[in-house]
């Protein structure tokens, strides 16, 4: 059932800022796996490069440290990850100054695909791109690979598109958004442009509202200094969340390309309303027993950043006018559990005379954990006793439904570092929606900042704030549990 498994043109993958926590927890694993999967062949390589003065055989280490840490030990066989490591360099740099750059362009081999990744803090993106260029290290067919955040605000965003644009032409970047790579926010958009069952009912005649859920068990831990200049509206709202929006909102695109998906998109974010303050709920996590508060990660007495946002967003077009769509994210929150949820209307009248236990129709798009999608629907109750109506759900697990292969999905990065070396931009993000996403967001925290108000707290393992379940009760909704 898997999808076959076509090699990639051999390629040289540099990684900046390849001893990072990301180069070893998702970006190093992911490219073992798609070795293993012979997607990746020997003829490819993979060049680490940081600060720290080291050689090949010391980073191979490091590799074999983030395989046996990240990847199952069913996975590991001895010769596979030899192989993979003999693939793999290693160049010291100052990303900043001019040590390195030189041994870097000599590895460099003509005619593969040259591809650059960017992990590494954004302050140092516009540097490493001047650089690379100055060095004569990239050609015109070169990708560079950058990870947000995309600025922290619309100017921000502008200022460092243009850095980019100094060097690279729009095609060659990618902006990672990550949930663009989850194996079922893609199966979103498999979902509505595969079948002819949902489009019909795909606006506001019949949905009436959509919920969109990313909570998250873990709190802020090692990342609180980060992530207190951040909050959840820059960290997930801005991008991920509203990546979610899009592709349940947009119009069909006229066909499977990275311009046609991302220019409906794009459309998408200029069609969202501002959001008035009564339709956001900010909260932040207090602390229960063992567990830490946020106040406690940051290690400040007191943060007006919020670690929670709740939302009501509406979009001024033909197809979704009057439809709500519910946001929420937050972090130390009872589950992890993210999805989607369409609520469809009730039926326009009744030929039953069950009055209580009606529901509507809802089409549950299960993210992560055990992705999948479930219908509720409404049938009768099976037995004698007249026509009793209930509902149940189709549910499809992708784990059930695939088998072995359902429960073996790849992680969003291998995916889109494949994507990157095919060249296929369909699953970034453009330098004009980051800046359009900003514009949208940039009046939300410019008028809390204004306010000064602190974010309502809510404590670790719950469903955030009460206030944030007041959003919907007064529209006469409520949130779905999160579980
Ligand atoms: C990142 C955010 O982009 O996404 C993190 O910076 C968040 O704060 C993470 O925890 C969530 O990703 P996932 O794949 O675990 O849902």
């Amino acid at each position: 059932m898997a999808s076959r498994i076509i090699p990639v043109d051999p390629f040289d993958l540099v990684i900046f800022g390849g001893t990072g926590d990301l180069a070893r927890r998702k970006i190093l694993p992911g490219l073992y796996r798609r070795f293993l999967d012979e997607q990746i062949t020997e003829d490819s390589r993979i060049i680490g490069a940081a600060r720290s003065t080291m050689d090949d055989a010391a980073y191979r280490e490091v590799v074999r440290a983030s395989i046996r840490d990240h990847i199952p030990a069913a996975k590991q066989a001895a010769d596979a990850v030899d192989r993979f490591v003999n693939i793999v360099g290693y160049v010291a740099l100052d990303a900043r100054g001019t040590d390195g750059w030189d041994a870097l362009a000599k590895l460099m081999r003509k005619s593969v695909v040259r591809a650059f990744y960017l992990s590494v803090a954004p302050t140092l993106f516009a540097e490493i791109a001047t650089r690379l260029h100055r060095h004569r290290i990239t050609d015109k067919h070169s990708r560079i690979v950058i990870e947000k955040p995309f600025g922290r605000d619309r100017a921000s965003a502008r200022k460092l598109n243009a850095e980019m644009a100094t060097h690279f032409k729009e095609d060659q970047i990618y902006r990672i958004d990550h949930y663009l790579g989850k194996e079922t926010v893609q199966n979103l958009m498999a979902v509505r442009f595969a079948n002819i069952l949902f489009e019909p009912l795909w606006n506001a005649q019949y949905v009436d509202h959509v919920q969109i859920t990313v909570a998250e068990t873990v709190g802020v831990e090692g990342r609180g200094s980060y992530y207190d200049t951040s909050g959840a509206m820059r960290d997930m709202v801005q991008n991920h969340l509203m990546q979610l929006l899009c592709l349940i909102a947009m119009e069909p695109p006229y066909k499977f390309d990275p311009d046609a998906v991302r220019d409906e998109k794009l459309k998408v974010i200029r069609a969202l309303d501002p959001v008035a303050p009564d339709d956001i709920v900010r909260g932040q996590y207090l602390g229960t027993g063992q567990a830490d508060s946020y106040l406690d990660h940051t290690g400040r007495t007191e943060s007006l950043t919020e670690s929670f946002v709740a939302l009501k967003a509406s979009l001024s077009s033909w197809r979704w006018k009057g439809t709500p769509f519910y946001l929420r994210t937050g972090k130390r929150l009872r589950a992890r559990a993210s999805e989607i949820a369409v609520t469809f209307k009730e039926p326009p009248h009744s030929i039953f005379e069950q009055e209580e236990g009606w529901r509507a129709n809802v089409l549950v798009i299960r993210l992560q954990p055990d992705e999948g999608i479930n219908l509720k629907v409404m049938i009768k109750e099976p037995g004698p006793g007249g026509m009793r109506l209930t509902e149940v759900p189709l549910d499809m697990s992708f784990a059930e439904a695939l088998g072995e292969e359902g429960t073996d999905i790849p992680d969003a990065y291998e995916r889109l570092i494949m994507d990157v070396i095919r060249g296929n931009q369909t699953l970034f993000m453009r330098g004009d929606e980051v800046e359009a996403a900003w514009a949208w967001t940039d009046p939300i925290i410019g008028e809390w900042e204004a306010r000064g108000e602190s974010p309502k707290p809510y404590d670790a393992g719950s469903s955030g704030p009460e206030d944030a379940l007041m959003l919907m009760h007064r529209d006469g909704r409520r949130w779905r549990e999160i579980r």
